[in-house]
């Protein structure tokens, strides 16, 4: 089993928070009206964008598809409830997948939908078993960003697609303005290799790269009106230290994101082709 910090032990139990308590009335509705969806998501993907995730990866009944870091089911439940393929969902702490099964049983799935405690970066399935692959900014929620792109480019087969979004801090960031940019975005940020590269490492081509950030600022924009507008119940909800926290955190993110510092970027990429040997 792999050893976790206590930073990253702080990001677990925060997201388990966020996902019992995104189940709230309350937050439901301010999801939709964000976001536009209420599984109690935690990632910047809006509808539209999960749409593009479906283009991308033309989703249809007999797909398999498998949600890295799908907390309580977003996108990847809803991506099966839309295109009638079946779903993978994995994370680590069990709280998000219980409500996302929970939901697999309520709302009609044609599909087939699993839930897998597992480890982003040692996903416990075959070689090739997946046709497809999402995960929405988990990336920068976790330091083994590499080993999870290999874990990923290893379960998905050769004619196989992966699309992700990812929050990075912008590439010529000044050194004086960096731990402002990191303190703008979530916890693991920060990466020392451009995604770019990673990919190469792990064995993806890039087939589409996007910038999100516009659409990232008004969704941060629109959730932290919300948050002010539903202050008091979400102090008596999540306490009053953590409300103010997160409207503190959405500020710095916009703060971050008015000089630049941060981006948020969607990547479409499938397997490298094996270099040639028959020396052409
Ligand atoms: C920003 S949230 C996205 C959750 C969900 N996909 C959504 O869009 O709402 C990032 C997720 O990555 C998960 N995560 C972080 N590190 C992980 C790891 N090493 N293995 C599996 N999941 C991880 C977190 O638990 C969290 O649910």
């Amino acid at each position: 089993m792999i050893k976790r910090t206590s930073a990253e032990r702080a990001v677990f139990d925060r997201f388990s928070k966020r996902y019992e308590l995104g189940q709230s009335e309350v937050m439901r509705s301010i999801e939709r009206s964000v976001c536009g969806c209420d599984y109690g998501a935690t990632s910047w993907t809006t509808v539209a964008e999960a749409r593009v995730i479906t283009d991308i990866l033309a989703l249809r009944p007999g797909t398999r598809l498998l949600d890295v870091g799908s907390g309580s089911g977003w996108p990847g439940l809803y991506l099966a409830g839309e295109m009638g393929c079946d779903v993978t969902l994995t994370d680590l702490p069990i709280t998000g997948l219980r409500i996302a099964l929970k939901r697999a049983r309520a709302d009609p799935i044609s599909g087939i939908c699993w839930g897998c405690v597992a480890d982003a970066a040692a996903l416990p399935f075959r070689h090739g078993v997946f046709d497809a692959v999402i995960h929405s900014d988990v990336l920068c929620c976790l330091p083994e960003k590499l080993d999870v792109l290999k874990a990923c480019r290893r379960v998905v087969r050769d004619s196989g697609k992966m699309v992700f979004s990812v929050i990075l801090i912008a590439p010529d960031v000044p050194a004086d303005a960096y731990e402002q940019a990191q303190a703008g975005g979530p916890p693991f940020i920060a990466s020392d290799t451009p995604y770019p590269e990673l990919l190469r490492q792990a064995g993806w081509q890039i087939t589409d790269h996007r910038d999100l950030t516009a659409d990232y600022q008004t969704t941060v924009t629109r959730m932290l009106s919300q948050l002010e507008r539903h202050a008091d119940e979400i102090a008596r909800l999540f306490g009053d230290a953590d409300a103010a926290d997160q409207r503190a955190r959405r500020r710095a993110t916009l703060d971050a994101l008015d000089q630049r510092l941060v981006r948020r970027e969607l990547f479409a990429v499938v397997p490298a082709q094996a270099p040639s040997t028959d020396g052409r």
